[in-house]
């Protein structure tokens, strides 16, 4: 054995260094791997870092020059086997993922679904692929939404998946991402993940328009991508208003429903029909109530 990484005496554990004689395709990357830092740093404890850290004690499969059975290994493991070991050392690094309530989780999508400790596309991360193609494996309706004329720019590498998700799951932190549970990852701990880059849209705010912060901005957007101009959910934009401006319903401030659209607007008239013409301020306002300026 190389000196330099002493294993401690009559334990089980051998040290890393112990490993690369029989495996040197693996340790002939794990130097830039986050793993080996405590390694290169000669501060092994083979207990909690390097190569044991993961598969366990080696000394029995050392000694019996390899086979399957005397060392940890992850194909044999079940899903929940594999994230209690991964969790062993990073239950503290992911506080506030809801890992164990997590769609992914729950649907056996573990650590290793999408992390490769040894064979990843880079080793920031150590993500099996990188990040896009990685979902897209398995979201593949997902792939043709980020393909629309009018779509958040993921495919071209100005922002990622995780921008908005936390796919190791999270808390859901206003009303609205609470009816819709799809591991939204919030801004500034409250807010809903979009007011992280367009924070101009955050307020605070004279007048708010409820629906904003209420049912949040995927009330009138699509987050991923559409047909229609500004990811609207709707290619006109008094037909987006009309779905709640109409008289009907049982929400609103002083009458049993939202305020419908004033008998003032002739909605035939295509003038009235662009709203926003008028209603400028559609996020919210700080001079008018009705949101003209
Ligand atoms: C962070 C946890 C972790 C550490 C540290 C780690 N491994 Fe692994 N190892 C795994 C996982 C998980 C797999 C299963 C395949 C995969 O996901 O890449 C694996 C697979 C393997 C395999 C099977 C062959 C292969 O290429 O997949 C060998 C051999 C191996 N590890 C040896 C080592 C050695 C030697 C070290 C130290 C240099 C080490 N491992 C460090 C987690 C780890
Ligand atoms: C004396 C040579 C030798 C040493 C030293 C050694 N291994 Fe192995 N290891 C083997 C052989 C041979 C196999 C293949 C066993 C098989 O496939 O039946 C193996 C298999 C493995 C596997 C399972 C790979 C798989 O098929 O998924 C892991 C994990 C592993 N070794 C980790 C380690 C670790 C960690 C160390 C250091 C503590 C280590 N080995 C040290 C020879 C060695
Ligand atoms: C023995 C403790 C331990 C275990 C077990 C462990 N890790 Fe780690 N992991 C670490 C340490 C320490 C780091 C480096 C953190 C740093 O550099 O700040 C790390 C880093 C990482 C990183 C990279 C973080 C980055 O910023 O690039 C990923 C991803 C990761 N681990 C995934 C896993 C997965 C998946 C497993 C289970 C197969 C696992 N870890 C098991 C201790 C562990
Ligand atoms: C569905 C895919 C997926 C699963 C399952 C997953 N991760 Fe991740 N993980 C990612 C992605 C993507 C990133 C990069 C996040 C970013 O870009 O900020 C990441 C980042 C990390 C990091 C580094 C950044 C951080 O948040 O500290 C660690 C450590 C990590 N994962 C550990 C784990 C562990 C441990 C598990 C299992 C309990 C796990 N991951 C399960 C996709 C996943
Ligand atoms: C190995 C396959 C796999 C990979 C890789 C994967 N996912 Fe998932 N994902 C699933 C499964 C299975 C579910 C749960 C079933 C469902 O709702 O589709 C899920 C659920 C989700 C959900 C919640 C969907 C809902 O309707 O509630 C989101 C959001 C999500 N994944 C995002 C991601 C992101 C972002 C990545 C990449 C970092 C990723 N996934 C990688 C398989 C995967
Ligand atoms: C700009 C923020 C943002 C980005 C970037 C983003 N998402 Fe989403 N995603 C959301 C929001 C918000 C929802 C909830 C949709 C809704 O409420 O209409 C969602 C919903 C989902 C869902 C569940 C609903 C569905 O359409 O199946 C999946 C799966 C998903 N995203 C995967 C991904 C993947 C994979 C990526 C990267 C390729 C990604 N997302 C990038 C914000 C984003
Ligand atoms: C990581 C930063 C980031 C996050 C998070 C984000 N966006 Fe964006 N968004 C952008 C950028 C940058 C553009 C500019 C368009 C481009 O990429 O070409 C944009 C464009 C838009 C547009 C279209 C503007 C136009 O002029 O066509 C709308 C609408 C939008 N985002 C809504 C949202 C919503 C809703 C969310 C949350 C689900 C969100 N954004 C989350 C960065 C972000
Ligand atoms: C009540 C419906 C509605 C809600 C809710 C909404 N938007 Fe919009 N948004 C619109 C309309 C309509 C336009 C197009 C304005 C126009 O035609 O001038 C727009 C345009 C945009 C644009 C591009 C032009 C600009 O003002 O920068 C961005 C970015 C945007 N919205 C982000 C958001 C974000 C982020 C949220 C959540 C905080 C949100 N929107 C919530 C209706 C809405
Ligand atoms: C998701 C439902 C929803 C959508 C879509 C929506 N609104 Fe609203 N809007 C509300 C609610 C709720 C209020 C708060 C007033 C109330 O309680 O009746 C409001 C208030 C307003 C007000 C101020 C009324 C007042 O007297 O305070 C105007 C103006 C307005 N909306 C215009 C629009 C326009 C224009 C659109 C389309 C771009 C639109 N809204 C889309 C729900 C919505
Ligand atoms: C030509 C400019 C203009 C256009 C276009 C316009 N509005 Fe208005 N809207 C106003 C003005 C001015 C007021 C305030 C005075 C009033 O009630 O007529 C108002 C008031 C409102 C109110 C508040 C009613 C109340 O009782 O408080 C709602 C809701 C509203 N508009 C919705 C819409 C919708 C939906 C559209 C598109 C179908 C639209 N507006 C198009 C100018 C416009």
């Amino acid at each position: 054995m190389a000196t330099g990484y002493a294993a401690p005496a009559n334990t089980q554990y051998v040290g890393s260094l112990a490993c690369k004689a029989c495996h040197p395709e693996v340790w002939s990357t794990f130097f830039r791997n986050a793993h080996f830092k405590s390694v290169a740093m000669k501060k092994e404890d083979p207990a909690h870092t390097g190569c044991e850290g993961c598969h366990g004690p080696g000394g029995a499969h050392v000694a019996s020059y390899g086979g399957r059975k005397n060392i940890r290994v992850f194909s044999q493991l079940t899903p929940a086997e594999t994230t209690a070991v991964c969790l062993e050392c990073h239950a503290k690094d992911l506080p506030r993922a809801n890992i164990y309530a997590s769609e992914h989780t729950q649907a056996d999508v573990v650590c290793t679904s999408c992390h490769s400790i040894h064979h990843s596309s880079g080793p920031r991360f150590l993500l099996a692929k990188q990040q896009a193609e990685l979902c897209y494996q398995c979201h593949e309706g997902v792939r043709s939404q980020f393909a629309m004329p009018a779509r958040h720019r993921v495919d071209e590498g100005a922002m990622t998946c995780s921008d908005c998700h936390n796919p190791h799951g999270s808390f859901a932190a206003t009303w609205g991402m609470g009816t819709n549970q799809t591991m939204q990852q919030a801004a500034f701990d409250v807010e809903q993940p979009c007011l992280r880059c367009h924070t101009d849209k955050r307020g605070p705010l004279v007048f708010e328009h409820a629906s904003v912060r209420v049912e949040g901005c995927t009330a009138c957007h699509f987050a991923h991508g559409s047909t229609n101009t500004k990811l609207l959910r709707r290619p006109v934009v008094f037909t987006l208003c009309l779905e709640c401006h109409n008289g009907a319903g049982t929400f609103g401030r002083e009458t049993a429903s939202v305020y419908s659209t004033p008998f003032s607007h002739n909605l035939l008239d295509p003038r009235y029909q662009r709203c926003t013409l008028c209603h400028v301020r559609i996020h919210g306002s700080n001079s008018d109530p009705m949101f003209l300026r």
